[in-house]
């Protein structure tokens, strides 16, 4: 696999040909948030929070660091005026679906969000959807998936599943769940005469 070179806030970095700019930006020791990105998952640009600023020579574009692969010659800027005005925008949308988790906590003091003018209504998710992942690519079961749209989207057990493969798996996908919301959402599949609410499904 050939080498490119690239430069990420003004450090030569070199990568290996079809690596992402977040992989060869954390193997160059740079810290670019991340809340929906696992080593062991394919890319999946869900967050869009490790979003950085790449010029190839020709434009400057905002580009998803976690799915956009390195390129020889381009220069990535990680925490340009516009890079942080987008992060600090999408913690604000995350922070109304999940006040103050320890992991949004995090990030928000590093860019100075502790609230949000945003009122789409609190679930504690905020559908990085590691956990739909894990469980459909590394246990291959989709014990549990996205359903319904636009701000009723809701990660959900699908109990003809769960009841008796999240059993023999012991929650593996809780470890990973940014906000601990995990555990309680598989609690609601395991309660007498669960059914899907209907208001996930339009
Ligand atoms: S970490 Fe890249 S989009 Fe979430």
């Amino acid at each position: 696999m050939s080498e490119v070179t690239l430069t990420i806030d003004d450090k030569e970095v070199k990568a290996k040909e079809g690596m992402t700019v977040l992989e060869a930006a954390q193997e160059a020791g740079f810290d670019i948030p991340t809340l929906c990105h696992h080593d062991k998952l394919a890319p999946y640009g869900g967050c869009r929070l490790c979003t950085v600023e790449v010029n190839d020579g020709r434009r400057t574009r905002l580009v998803t660091s976690c799915v956009y692969q390195v390129k020889d010659g381009i220069t990535v800027k990680t925490e340009s005026e516009k890079v942080v005005r987008i992060r600090k925008l999408l913690l604000e949308l995350l922070w109304a679906r999940a006040p103050g988790v320890q992991a949004l906590r995090d990030y928000g003091i590093k860019y100075g969000i502790d609230r949000t003018k945003f009122d789409i209504g609190p679930t504690c998710c905020i559908l990085c959807g590691q956990c739909v992942r894990y469980c459909a690519e590394v246990k291959k079961k989709n014990a549990l998936g996205f359903v319904g749209r636009g701000i009723r989207r809701q990660v959900m057990f699908f109990p003809e599943i769960a009841v008796e493969e999240c059993a023999k798996c012991g929650g593996e996908c809780f470890s990973i769940c940014p906000t601990g919301v995990l555990p309680s959402n598989y609690a609601l599949t395991q309660l007498p005469g669960f059914t899907f609410p209907t208001r996930f499904l339009g």
